[in-house]
């Protein structure tokens, strides 16, 4: 003789539904589904819920996905398991879904779940080899409208490890940035409070962009860029413009913030007369501790000119960090070099002699250079071959090549290197 009965949901239900859940939790506490699932398989899938001296003492409820049901609730209040409640609840679902059409039921349980036995007694079999995998997707539908407006966008995946050589750089990024934006959890528990704006400085092409996008590119955040010189018009000007664009920033869940070429808008006050920008540098100060306070995002901002800031700008409390960026090293200058050689050549040649001989090399030096031996080498087989067909002259080698460096001027003077290292120094905070 049963001592509950088995009824449909209703919705007064719900109160008395949650502390059934809750107390199941205590010895599960990871549960697959959260609440409002829950509540909307109970409400709009197919659920049924036993009831005992006028109350609910168990549930059970199913999504359904086409031809396929999923368990999302099995829950017994405390003094009533080992008593069959559960495969009774189970069938009481079954059978309803056996009356809609459904031919497969599927249930999924954290692997610390021992309460499995409704589930055995009622025929379930454990898929033993299939691992359960969940993510929150990082861009909620919510936001997607936003971010089109915003112009942001995700970026693909892989961009950091295209990011050769820089192993101070990145481990230095990937330790200070990525990591306590990516293990919240784990880091607050140790007192590390995650990094919300940051700062990134270095001589031109040293890859501050490139580290900018990969940061959003590891954390799977949507990337936006902010133009602060040429937001667009708003009846309060450019500083109406940059308010309204970081308040929209601040209805999504995750974004990296990118302000390229800050100095733009943020370059100390020369006190002789009123630079048209005071007013949007102002409000950029004013901004960012309202956008520290919220989780889940990041400003970077980048600059060549560090020391050109506004004193205001890098106090304490705006930026988490100031990190230097250097120019590129040997295995950023390789790969860069390895991205214009022709792959007809690329067994053939030296990079590791290339790389060498390019020291301070910014990457839109290594293109050129690369450029001008290409160029070079097709001037030369067509001379060579006098009006033949010039295909079996072609031919570009390492003292091409070499030769191309010798003749391009580098972006990356030494009283620039001397200057980053000064900023080092003086200004860097890591
Ligand atoms: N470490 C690196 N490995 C590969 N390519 C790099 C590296 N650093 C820079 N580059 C390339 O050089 C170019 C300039 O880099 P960028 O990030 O725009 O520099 P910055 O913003 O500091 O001026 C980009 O095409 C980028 O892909
Ligand atoms: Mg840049």
């Amino acid at each position: 003789m049963s001592q509950w009965t088995i009824r449909d949901f209703r919705l007064e239900d719900s109160d008395q539904l949650v502390e059934v859940w809750q107390e199941s939790l205590a010895d599960q506490p990871n549960p697959v589904y959260g609440l409002a699932e829950i509540l909307d398989s109970c409400s709009n899938g197919v659920s049924a819920v036993a009831v005992a001296e006028g109350r609910v003492i168990g549930a059970a409820a199913c999504q359904v996905q086409e031809d396929r049901a999923w368990v999302v609730l099995l829950a017994q209040a405390a003094g009533w398991r080992n008593r069959g409640l559960g495969s009774a609840l189970l069938a009481a679902v079954e059978a309803k879904l056996a009356r809609e059409g459904i031919k497969k039921i599927s249930a999924l349980l954290p692997a610390s779940e021992t309460r499995v036995t409704a589930l055995r007694n009622s025929g379930y079999q454990v898929e033993g080899d299939l691992h359960y995998f969940e993510k929150t997707l990082p861009i909620q539908p919510k936001d997607l409208d936003t971010l089109t407006h915003l112009g942001g966008r995700r970026l693909p995946r892989g961009l950091w490890d295209s990011l050769a050589g820089m192993h101070y750089e990145k481990d230095l990024i990937d330790q200070r940035l990525i990591l306590p934006l990516s293990r919240t959890e784990l880091a607050e528990s140790l007192g590390v409070r995650p990094p919300r704006s940051v700062i990134l400085f270095g001589p031109p092409g040293t890859g501050k962009t490139t580290f900018a996008k990969s940061i959003a590119s590891r954390l799977d955040w949507p990337f936006i860029e902010v133009f602060p010189s040429r937001l667009e018009s708003h009846p309060e000007g450019l500083a109406g413009a940059l308010r309204q664009v970081f308040s929209e920033i601040r209805e999504l869940d995750h974004a990296v913030v990118f302000i390229d070429e800050v100095e733009e808008i943020a370059s100390a006050r020369t006190g002789s007369g009123y630079s048209p920008l005071q007013g949007v540098t102002n409000e950029l100060l004013k901004i960012i501790p309202a956008f520290r306070e919220q989780e889940g995002r990041i400003l970077i901002c980048a600059t060549n000119f560090i020391r050109s800031l506004d004193k205001a700008f890098l106090r304490h409390g705006r930026f988490d960090y100031v990190i230097p960026i250097g120019p590129p090293d040997h295995g950023a200058r390789r790969s860069i070099w390895n991205r214009y050689i022709p792959e007809e050549f690329s067994e053939s040649i030296d990079l590791e002699a290339l790389a060498e001989a390019s020291e301070r090399f910014s990457p839109a030096d290594i293109e050129f250079a690369a450029r001008r031996a290409s160029q070079q080498a097709l001037e030369r087989a067509v001379e060579d071959s006098r009006g033949e067909s010039a295909v079996d002259d072609a031919k570009l080698d390492t003292a091409a090549y070499r030769q191309a460096i010798g003749q391009t001027r580098v972006t990356i003077t030494g009283a620039m290197i001397e200057e980053f290292a000064e900023d080092i120094d003086t200004i860097a905070r890591v």
